[in-house]
C-alpha cells in the first residue's frame, strides 16, 4: 500500500494518464501498431504527426504499459494496448474516445459549482441543452456516444450474463430491452437461449443505421426486431423487459414514468431486470460511487443503491424479486415483477 502522499498525488494526477491515453486513440496510434512492432518515426510518418512530438507521446504511452518501447525507440502493443484498437473484439476505444473526449470532459469544471448550488446537470450549464437533445443535434457527439456504448458492452455484457447465468428463462418467450442501444446485450443473450425472440426499443435515430446493429452480426437477426420509440410514450407488450444503464440517466420522477410504462404493458408476473453499477454501502469502495459524480455531471440522473432501485420498482407498479450479480460485483440486475 503506497503511503498516502504519494496516494493523493497518483490521485491528482490521474488525468494525465486518461488524456494521454485518449491522445493515443485520437491520434490512431495503437491501430497503427496492429500490424507489429514500428519505430516512432515510421508512425509519425503513417499518421501524420510531428516526429519528436510523437515520440514523447509513445514514451509516456509506454510508462502507462500500453505499449513496449526496446532501446531503437520501437513500439508494440501490450496485452493491454491491445483493447484499444479500433478492430479489438472487446475494443474499449469507443469508451475512451467518449469518457475522456472534448464534451465529456467539458463537464468536469462545473463539478464544484453544482454541488454548492445543489444543481446537477453540467450538460445545460455547458452546452445549454440535455445530453440526449445534444446527441439529436450533433451527429459527431451522437456518434461517440453509441460506439462508446457498444463498447462498454464488450465487458458489460459478459456481467451480465454470468450474473443470469442461473436464471431459468424457460416460461420467458419474448423480452423488450428498453433504450437497448445497438442491441449487444439483447443479442447475446438471444444467442445463449435460443428460445427467446427479443425487441430493442430505441429512439428511431440510433437504429437507423443497420450496419451499426449487433442482432445479424450476432447471428440472432431472424428473432431480434428493432422498434423505434419512445420509453416515455409507451412500449411494447412483452414477457420479460431489461433496461441497462437506462434508469441511472434519470432522476427519481423520470424513473417512475418509464417503469410505469412498462409495468402498463406487462402482463400481471411478467419479468424486469434493471441492470446497473449498483452502489454498495458506506465500507466498499465500488466504481458505481464514481459513475454516480459523472451522472451528475452528464444529466438528471444518479447511480442507486438495490434499496433505492427497490423503493422506484414498489412506486411503479412492481415488487422486487432479487438481485443477481456477477462475481465481480461491478453490475448487479435488480428483479423486478409486475405486480
Ligand atoms: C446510457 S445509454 C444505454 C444504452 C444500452 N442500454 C447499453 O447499456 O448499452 C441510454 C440509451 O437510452 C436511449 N434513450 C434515451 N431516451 C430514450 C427514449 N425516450 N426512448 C427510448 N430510448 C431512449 C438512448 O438512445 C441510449 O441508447
Amino acid at each position: 500500500m503506497p503511503d498516502p502522499q504519494s496516494r493523493v498525488l497518483d490521485l491528482i494526477f490521474g488525468r494525465w494518464r486518461s488524456q494521454i491515453l485518449h491522445a493515443g486513440v485520437r491520434l490512431g496510434i495503437f491501430d497503427a501498431l496492429r500490424e507489429g512492432p514500428r519505430t516512432a518515426a515510421a508512425i509519425a510518418a503513417e499518421l501524420g504527426l510531428d516526429p519528436s512530438l510523437a515520440y514523447r507521446l509513445l514514451r509516456a504511452l509506454g510508462s502507462l504499459e500500453l505499449l513496449h518501447e526496446d532501446q531503437a525507440r520501437s513500439f508494440s502493443l501490450t496485452e493491454t494496448g491491445e483493447l484499444l484498437r479500433r478492430d479489438h473484439p472487446q475494443t474499449l476505444r469507443g469508451v475512451t474516445l467518449l469518457e475522456e473526449g472534448p464534451e465529456h470532459y467539458a463537464l468536469w469544471k462545473h463539478l464544484p459549482a453544482m454541488v454548492r448550488d445543489g444543481k446537477q446537470n453540467a450538460f445545460i450549464r455547458e452546452f445549454g441543452r440535455m445530453a440526449f437533445d445534444h446527441a439529436a443535434q450533433e451527429p459527431g457527439y451522437a456518434e461517440v456516444f453509441h460506439d462508446a456504448m457498444s463498447s462498454y458492452c464488450s465487458a458489460q455484457t459478459a456481467w451480465v450474463l454470468e450474473a443470469l447465468q442461473g436464471y431459468d428463462f424457460s416460461s420467458i418467450a419474448h423480452i423488450c430491452d428498453v433504450g437497448g442501444g445497438h442491441g449487444h446485450l439483447l443479442s447475446s443473450l438471444l444467442a445463449r437461449h435460443p428460445h427467446l425472440r427479443g425487441t430493442v426499443l430505441e429512439l428511431p435515430q440510433v437504429i437507423e443505421d443497420q450496419e451499426l446493429l449487433w442482432a445479424n452480426r450476432l447471428g440472432v437477426g431472424d428473432r431480434c426486431t428493432y422498434l423505434a420509440g419512445d420509453m416515455f410514450a409507451a412500449v411494447p407488450p412483452a414477457d420479460a423487459y431489461m433496461m441497462k444503464m437506462i434508469l441511472h440517466d434519470w432522476n427519481d420522477e423520470e424513473c417512475v414514468r418509464i417503469l410505469g410504462n412498462i409495468a402498463r404493458a406487462a402482463a400481471r408476473g411478467a419479468r424486469l431486470f434493471v441492470i446497473e453499477h449498483l452502489v454498495p454501502g458506506p465500507e466498499t469502495p465500488h466504481f458505481a460511487k464514481l459513475f454516480d459524480i459523472h451522472m451528475m455531471c452528464w444529466g438528471t440522473g444518479r447511480e442507486r443503491t438495490v434499496e433505492e432501485y427497490r423503493a422506484l420498482l414498489e412506486r411503479a407498479g412492481w415488487k422486487y424479486v432479487r438481485t443477481w450479480f456477477p462475481r465481480s460485483q461491478m453490475m448487479g440486475a435488480v428483479e423486478g415483477a409486475r405486480a
